[in-house]
């Protein structure tokens, strides 16, 4: 081992490996190592060949104290596909099977190194439940980061409820549309208004042995009243949620909004360049943006995951040329399903002067943009928080996973934004954005989503809450028991 006078502590981070939980452990990796720890983040070998891809050949070499390993996922390589997110269901049965090995032999390799001190601790995402395993091994303290909102993990912790009062599997595919979906929800502590159709969408199976199931069962068997567990949530924005989550996790700490806790850490330009996108960014959409009257621009972002049939496409596409606003469409490479993204010339000919599309984007800098005016999103966790703190209001269209809960909170409970039918209709479409950007209702929920703004801006300044967390997890987790 290393001959260290003074050893640091070196903390393993490991996200689950798809982008919209890989961007906020990156944040968290940042936050530890502005607080003196040794990092080692830990990417599947696909995911660090995309990062590589997209940000440069020597974009993650040359931080001190802050570096990067793989381990394999498990999968058979995509043929020629090394530009998108894999499968869910796929990548899920994987990590059960496949990970603990080339995990524990990476730590086994790290203590053994002459380059980084012994490890010391874990910080891993609550979806890859292994790492509960290696940690006993290692005698490791091990913290989970649940990369969803306060209410997502109440819903995780509840799931086994939905199979006891015979609600899942479904009895068969008419549960989907007969009505089924609009039953309450009013038996989980702490949750308010809820529908099945808001519950985590995994539970619309009739499959017993589903995997998505299992393996969110998995989950919150590995949860424990022992467990330390991180949330990027603050405090305020799901308080009801929080109060019933402290009563079964003594160890809870609410650290987030994340990226609002990172901008305003002093040192942080020092990390700046070290970025976590798996797809290259485009950055002229930012001068674009320049253009533009003040709060004017309707961004449309689905994330790195969702996707739509060439209808649904035609039917936002249309939808946005018909609002007559200005408009930042992101469509990524493999958004449409089944084939590539084909508008017609009448369409692009129409949208010229106010419509920009790129394949990925910066997305804090663009919601940040004082020219945005709503955000057309998917309702992805980080998307929601990001939007959150930029004041910036929504219109959701909520594609599968925790996005209809954040839906139902971002619409009913925070009223910050209007919902889009699924099967979404171009006159529907343009309506809402003229809402957003120009009504009545739009205004009201841009006051509200500054409110919000500014309640996070206080739980992650110095000395507020959320920030306090990040310090007691440290302090009272992770060194003392070093
Ligand atoms: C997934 C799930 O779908 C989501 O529901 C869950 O909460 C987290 O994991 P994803 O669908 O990709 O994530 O959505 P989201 O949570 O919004 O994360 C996307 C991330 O990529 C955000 O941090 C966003 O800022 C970033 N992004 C997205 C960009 O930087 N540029 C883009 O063009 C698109």
């Amino acid at each position: 081992m290393g001959n260290f006078a003074n050893r640091k502590q070196h903390a393993v981070l490991i996200p689950y490996p798809l982008q919209g939980h890989i961007n906020p452990m990156l944040k968290l990796a940042k936050l530890f190592h502005l607080r003196g720890f040794h990092i080692t983040f830990v990417n599947t070998e696909y995911n660090h060949k995309r990062l590589l891809k997209s940000r440069g050949p020597n974009a993650l070499d040359g931080f001190t104290d802050f570096s990067f390993e793989t381990i394999p996922d498990g999968l058979t390589p995509m043929e020629g596909d090394d530009n998108v997110s894999q499968d869910v269901p796929s990548i899920s049965q994987s990590i059960r099977k496949n990970f603990l090995k080339p995990f524990c032999e990476l730590l086994t390799r790290l203590n053994h190194s002459t380059n980084v001190p012994p490890v010391t601790c874990l910080v891993s995402d609550s979806c890859m439940s292994f790492t509960i395993q290696a940690a006993e091994e290692f005698a490791l303290p091990n913290v989970l980061y649940f990369s969803s909102s306060a209410c997502s993990l109440l819903i995780v912790m509840y799931l086994r409820s939905f199979v006891e009062r015979g609600i899942i599997p479904f009895k068969d595919d008419s549960y989907l549309t007969n009505g089924c979906l609009e039953t309450k929800v009013d038996w989980i502590p702490g949750l308010k208004n809820f529908r099945l159709k808001d519950i985590l969408d995994y539970i619309r199976t009739t499959d017993p042995n589903d995997i998505m199931v299992e393996f969110f069962f998995e989950i919150a068997d590995r949860f424990n009243r022992d467990s330390t567990i991180l949330l990027n949530t603050y405090n305020e924005l799901e308080s009801d949620v929080m109060n019933a989550l402290y009563s079964m996790f003594p160890s809870l700490y609410t650290i987030g909004p994340l990226h609002s806790l990172l901008n305003q850490t002093p040192q942080i330009h020092q990390l700046d360049c070290l970025g976590s996108n798996l797809w290259k960014e485009d950055t002229e959409c930012l001068e674009w943006l320049e253009s533009k009257e003040p709060g004017s621009v309707v961004y449309v972002n689905f994330g790195s995951i969702t996707v739509m049939t060439p209808h649904q496409l035609l039917e936002f596409a249309w939808g946005l040329a018909n609002c007559h606003k200005p408009f930042l469409w992101i469509i990524r490479p493999d958004l449409v399903i089944g084939g590539s993204v084909i508008l017609s010339s009448e369409f692009t000919n129409e949208i010229s002067d106010r419509g920009l599309i790129a394949s990925w984007c910066p997305q804090e800098k663009v919601l940040n943009h004082p020219s945005i005016g709503g955000f057309l999103t998917h309702c992805g966790w980080n998307s929601t928080t990001e939007s959150i703190c930029a004041g910036v209001p929504m219109l959701c269209w909520p594609f599968f996973a925790d996005q209809p809960t954040n839906c139902r909170f971002i619409c009913n409970e925070w009223e910050i934004g209007m919902e889009i039918d699924t099967n979404v209709k171009r006159e529907e479409l343009a309506k809402l954005i003229n809402e957003v950007i120009a009504g009545d209702k739009g205004k009201k929920m841009r006051q509200k989503a500054m409110e919000l703004k500014k309640m996070a801006k206080e739980s992650t300044r110095l000395g507020g809450c959320s920030y306090k967390n990040l310090d007691k997890v440290i302090k009272e987790v992770l060194l003392k028991q070093n």
